[in-house]
């Protein structure tokens, strides 16, 4: 069987990811070495509504896909004719299959579908989930135990979740063993953002202003989920498939506590003031002259309850389950003060802890074509079939206890 050591091809995969709002390609050798990664925002056109707008996140796509690939290609020494590499030194086109929009994902999909064709290339389908714990494998691979399993917290603006991820026999398996039952932590610090009139996205904003604040002003406090409680609306799923009620997460509760506090302190001017002045090209400096000390309190109080409540049920699924090392990874594994605390609780607990570089914790097509390596030396490839899973689950789910 072929496996990683005596794989003979040039091992160059071209990923493409379109999941969301971001338009994204990469070509990465063998899983761990970046040669391009190219990401164009739609930041500046979902801004002015405060989260991403579904339709104009297509046709977004659709405009950017060919300038962004080819600047992929480009920046990797692909050429598209021509002297040096050519596209017939591609492997595979990796592209991510879900979860995410449907009209978002679809243009990637197409696109990478039309391209493997033309190229006579296999096509390889990556859930972006995996595709954000292979971020953090993408530069730590060598690094992370792989003598059992590891817990991975993929905590984004779409999604709050905790997998076991091992590797056996060249292939990753993931059971996810603790999820959000309503907001995703990134949508909490987005909604957060928004309410006090700062920029969108709010969780980049809330990390730069949190450290002028008092963390410990305003005591937020997140509520034990009962068991089976986040099983209501979902009758059709076995009792025994349900998650420890202890590793499952909810940030829609202090999204409510925030607007609370707001109402009960008298602080819609004050915030009605700041909306009118903050603009999408602000300086930090200036975004933290635009809040009073309340307000940064405030901030400060609801980023160190998140980081809290993210790190005391990581860490508790950890022992559980026996974790051998933890990766975290998603939009929120950028933020600075869970990086320290998480950093701070592994060092005391001597477990090995990895998170991806900056530029790979947000969306970006590099961690889709790393993802698309074990797939492609096991010769996983997708179905000309293939369309998009908007709802696209990653791994099992765990069974009790
Ligand atoms: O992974 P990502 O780019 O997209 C999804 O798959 O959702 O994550 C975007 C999310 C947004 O909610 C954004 O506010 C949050 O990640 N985010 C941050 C930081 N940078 C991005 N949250 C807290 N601190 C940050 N530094
Ligand atoms: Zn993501």
């Amino acid at each position: 069987m072929v496996n990683d050591a005596t794989y003979n091809g040039s091992g160059l995969i071209l990923g493409i990811e379109s999941s969301c709002d971001e338009t994204a390609a990469a070509v990465v050798r063998r899983g761990t070495h970046q040669l391009s990664n190219v990401v164009a925002s739609q930041i500046a056109i979902h801004s002015p509504y405060g989260g991403v707008v579904p339709e104009l996140a297509s046709r977004e796509h659709l405009r950017a896909i060919v300038p962004v690939v080819e600047a992929a290609l480009r920046e990797a020494g692909v050429s598209m004719g021509g002297a040096g590499l050519g596209m017939n030194s591609l492997d595979a086109i990796a592209v991510t299959e879900g979860p995410g929009l449907a009209g978002a994902l679809l243009v990637g999909i197409g696109y990478a579908k039309a391209l493997a064709y033309a190229l006579g290339k296999p096509l390889i389908a990556v859930n972006h989930l995996e595709g954000h714990i292979h971020a953090v494998l993408l530069e730590h691979a060598a690094s992370v135990p792989t003598t059992g399993p590891l817990l991975a917290l993929v905590v984004s603006g779409g999604h709050t979740h905790l997998y076991l991820a091992q590797q056996r026999d060249g292939t990753w398996h993931y059971r996810n063993v603790g999820r959000t039952v309503d907001d995703a932590a990134g949508e909490a610090f987005d909604k957060v953002a928004k309410l006090l009139g700062l920029g969108y996205p709010g969780g980049p904003w809330i990390d730069h202003l949190a450290p002028h604040g008092n963390p410990g002003a305003v005591p937020f406090t997140f509520a034990q989920i009962k068991p089976k409680a986040h099983l209501a609306n979902k009758p059709q799923r076995p009792a025994q498939h349900t998650h420890q009620a202890r590793f499952l997460f909810s940030f829609s509760g202090i999204k409510t506590a925030v607007l609370r506090y707001v109402e009960t302190h008298a602080m819609a001017a004050s915030i009605a003031a700041r909306r009118q002045q903050f603009t999408p090209s602000i300086k930090p400096a200036h975004a933290v002259a635009l809040c009073d000390q309340q307000t940064l309190d405030l901030l400060a109080s609801f980023q160190r309850a998140v980081v809290d409540d993210l790190k005391r049920k990581t860490f508790a699924a950890a022992e559980h389950y026996g974790a051998h090392g933890l990766l975290v990874s998603g939009g929120v594994a950028a933020n600075r003060e869970l990086r320290s605390r998480f950093t701070a609780a592994a060092a005391d607990r001597g477990l090995p802890i990895a998170f991806p570089a900056l530029s790979l914790a947000t969306d970006n097509a590099a961690m889709i074509a790393a993802a698309a390596w074990p797939k492609l030396v096991s010769r996983d490839f997708a179905p000309p079939s293939l369309s998009a899973r908007p709802s696209l689950p990653l791994g099992a789910e765990t069974a009790l206890p």
